[in-house]
């Protein structure tokens, strides 16, 4: 058989068709780039916030020399292994009390807000010595850490963007029963100016 090169038609139809999504890509990503290089309107509103007050800076010594970012993710650094650990925003969640409670007692604090155990922070746990530090430890820490903010809308807070959203709205009717309107409680309906703990704090729980 003569080795002729031609693709056959099905190969260039695939081919001509990836190749259009590449180029699309291609000039979309140029475009966009080109557009957010040289514009001088905002593209992203930045909704987290790290101003830190002398205090908050001499907590946040003492975070970074205590093994505090080997589980969590906070100031833009250290990891996020496991589930609620990022510490970013922290201080629009909780009050600078309850994170002082919370590293110097975690158990009962931890209980009252989220009815359950700690994972780590309790006594003879992994990160039970958190507990053991200084009082004053604690309090820098906990200045530091409330001075992690974030708005609504932040992908490290509680509550999703203000207003209504068409997409959130769209996602709702697609996904969400009927039946979770009884169940649930909506969180953008709530208002946490009031109570920075969490929407998983129940109402009856310490503060
Ligand atoms: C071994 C991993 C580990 C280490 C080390 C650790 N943590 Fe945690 N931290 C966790 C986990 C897991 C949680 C969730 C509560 C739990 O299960 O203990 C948590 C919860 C917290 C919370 C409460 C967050 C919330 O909103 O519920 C704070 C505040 C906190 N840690 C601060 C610290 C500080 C400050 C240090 C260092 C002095 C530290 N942690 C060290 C794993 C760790």
């Amino acid at each position: 058989m003569a080795a002729k090169s031609g693709l056959k038609r099905g190969e260039k139809i695939l081919f001509g068709i990836s190749g259009v999504f590449v180029l699309v890509a291609l000039v979309g990503y140029v475009g966009l780039e080109g557009y957010r290089l040289t514009t001088k309107k905002q593209i992203f509103s930045n909704l987290t916030s790290f101003d830190l007050s002398v205090e908050g800076n001499a907590g946040h010594r003492i975070f970074k020399g205590n093994r505090c970012s080997s589980c969590h993710r906070a100031f833009l650094s250290g990891t996020s292994m496991g589930g609620q650990t990022t510490l970013d925003g922290i201080g629009s969640r909780r009050s600078q009390d309850w994170i002082r409670r919370f590293l110097s007692d975690p158990e009962p604090v931890y209980k009252a807000t989220y009815r359950a155990a700690t994972l780590d922070h309790g006594r003879g746990k992994e990160a039970g010595y958190v507990a053991e530090l200084t009082e004053r430890d604690h309090s820098l820490m906990a200045t530091f850490l409330s001075e992690l903010r974030s708005k609504q809308g932040a992908s490290t807070a509680y509550l999703p963007p203000e207003g209504r959203s068409p997409f959130i709205e769209s996602m709702l009717s697609i996904w969400a029963p009927e039946s979770w309107k009884d169940k649930y409680e909506d969180v953008r309906t709530k208002d946490f100016t009031q109570d920075v703990t969490s929407p998983t704090s129940q109402s009856g729980a310490e503060q």
